[in-house]
C-alpha cells in the first residue's frame, strides 16, 4: 500500500483523535496532511505539534492567534475560519479526507473534497441525513469513494466485498444506549449526565445524546440507505446491547453475512484509512468461550419514538431528513444546555417536521435554507 496523506476535520473530538491514534501506529502507511478544530486550540496545537502537518485550521477565528503563536517555529502554516478548510480540503497534497467533524458543519467541507477528488472516509453521518441525494450524487460524477467509518457501516461495508449484488436486507444493530431498560416516565426526565454515560462507546457527546434516544439509529438508517442504495424499509433495526455484531446483511439466498469484533472505533476507522488494506491493529480480541451469549430483539417506539421519525423522514424523501436533522441539532444542544427535558427532543423533531416547508426536490441552496428554518423552528418551539 502507498503512503496516504490524510486531512481529518474534526481532529480534537471522538473520531479525530482516535483516528490519530490509528496513524500513530502506522507511520509508514499514513502521514498527516492537514488538521481542523473548532474551538480546542490547545488539543489542535499538540497534534500539530506531533504530527507535523503541513496545515491546521482553526476554525473558530478568536483562537487563530494562539495556534499560530504556538506553531509559528514550525514548518505547519496555520488558517482560520470554515472557508480556509473548504480550500485547503481540495489541496493536490492530500489524498483522503476523513470527514469526522460533528453535525450539518462537516457537509459543506466534505462537498468540497468530493469535488477535488478526494477519497472520503466519512464518519459525519449527518452529511448524508441532510443531503444524501446531492452528496451521492456528487461523489458518482467525481468518481470519488465514500467510505463508512460509522462502525454498523463498516461492518456492512466489509460484508459487502467482493459481492454488492442479491442484497435482499440491511440489519443495523443498536446497543440501545443508556435508557435501553428505563420506563418511559423515567427516560422523560433522565438528566444529562445519566444520557451521556453510554454503556458501550465512548464518543462525542452529540451522538452520545442521539445513541441515548435512539436518534442516532435512525440518523444511521438513512445513512445506510444512502450509502447502500437500499430502501429504508429493507432495512432492519435491531437491539443488540453487547455491541459484538456490528451490522449484518442478509442476502436473497436468506444467507446473512456479519461482522462481529469488540466495540473499538479506531477499528473502522483504520480500515477506512486503510481500505481495501487490512493491517495490524491493538484492539481488544474476542473470546468467544467469555462470550456467553448475544442477544437481539426489536427496538421499542413508544419507548424511543425518534427512531420511527427517522423513517417517516426518509420515506417522504426531499429536504425532509435534513429538517429532522436540523431540528435534532437544536433539541439536542438545548437538553445539553439543560434547557428541555429528555422527552422533548423528538417532540421538539416531529413539530418542527410538521411546520418546516417540504421541497420534493431540494437543490443545495434548498438544503441551507432548509436546515437554517428547522433550526430556527425548533429554536422557537423550545
Ligand atoms: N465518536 C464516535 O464513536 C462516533 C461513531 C460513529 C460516528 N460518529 C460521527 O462522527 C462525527 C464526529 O463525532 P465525534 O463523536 O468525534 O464528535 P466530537 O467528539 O464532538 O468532535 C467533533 C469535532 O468536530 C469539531 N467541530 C465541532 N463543531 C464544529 C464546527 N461548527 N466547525 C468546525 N469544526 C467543528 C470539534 O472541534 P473542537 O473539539 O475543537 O471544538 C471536534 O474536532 C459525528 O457526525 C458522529 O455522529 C462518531
Amino acid at each position: 500500500m502507498e503512503k496516504r496523506r490524510i486531512a481529518i476535520l474534526g481532529s480534537t473530538g471522538s473520531i479525530g483523535t482516535q483516528a490519530l491514534d490509528v496513524i500513530s501506529q502506522h507511520p509508514d502507511l499514513f502521514e498527516v496532511e492537514l488538521l481542523t478544530a473548532n474551538n480546542n486550540a490547545d488539543l489542535l496545537i499538540q497534534q500539530a505539534l506531533k504530527f507535523k502537518p503541513n496545515h491546521v485550521v482553526i476554525c473558530n477565528e478568536d483562537h487563530y492567534a494562539k495556534v499560530n503563536g504556538a506553531l509559528t517555529s514550525t514548518d505547519t502554516k496555520v488558517f482560520a475560519g470554515m472557508k480556509s478548510v473548504n480550500d485547503l480540503v481540495q489541496s493536490s497534497a492530500i489524498d483522503m479526507v476523513l470527514a469526522s467533524m460533528v453535525g450539518f458543519s462537516g457537509l459543506e467541507p466534505t462537498l468540497n473534497a468530493i469535488r477535488g477528488g478526494k477519497a472520503i472516509a466519512l464518519a459525519n453521518k449527518e452529511t448524508l441525513v441532510a443531503a444524501g441525494s446531492i452528496v451521492t450524487r456528487l461523489a458518482r460524477e467525481y468518481n470519488t469513494p465514500i467510505i463508512p467509518v460509522d462502525s454498523e457501516h463498516s461492518a456492512i461495508f466489509q460484508c459487502l466485498q467482493g459481492e454488492y449484488t442479491q442484497i435482499e436486507k440491511l440489519i443495523l444493530t443498536a446497543s440501545g444506549g443508556p435508557f435501553r431498560t428505563w420506563s418511559i416516565e423515567d427516560i422523560a426526565k433522565a438528566t444529562r449526565a445519566q444520557a451521556l454515560n453510554h454503556p458501550n462507546w465512548d464518543m462525542g457527546a452529540k451522538v452520545t445524546i442521539d445513541s441515548a434516544s435512539m436518534m442516532n439509529k435512525g440518523l444511521e438508517m438513512i445513512e445506510a440507505s444512502w450509502l447502500f442504495n437500499v430502501n429504508p424499509d429493507d432495512i432492519e433495526i435491531v437491539v443488540h446491547p453487547q455491541s459484538i455484531v456490528h451490522s449484518m446483511v442478509q442476502f436473497t439466498d436468506g444467507c446473512l453475512k456479519a461482522q462481529l469484533g469488540a466495540p473499538d472505533m479506531r477499528v473502522p476507522i483504520q480500515y477506512a484509512l486503510s481500505y481495501p488494506q487490512r493491517v495490524s491493529l491493538d484492539t481488544k480480541r474476542i473470546s468467544f468461550p467469555e462470550l456467553a451469549h448475544l442477544d437481539f430483539y426489536a427496538p421499542d417506539s413508544t419507548r424511543f419514538p425518534a427512531i420511527e421519525l427517522a423513517y417517516a423522514a426518509h420515506r417522504m424523501k426531499g429536504n425532509m431528513a435534513c429538517i429532522m436533522n436540523g431540528a435534532n441539532e437544536i433539541a439536542v444542544d438545548a437538553f445539553l444546555k439543560d434547557r428541555i427535558l429528555f422527552h422533548r427532543i423528538p417532540q421538539i423533531i416531529e413539530k418542527t417536521m410538521e411546520k418546516a416547508t417540504f421541497v420534493p426536490l431540494p437543490d443545495i441552496d434548498d438544503i441551507y435554507a432548509s436546515h437554517n428554518q428547522a433550526k430556527e423552528i425548533a429554536m422557537s418551539l423550545i
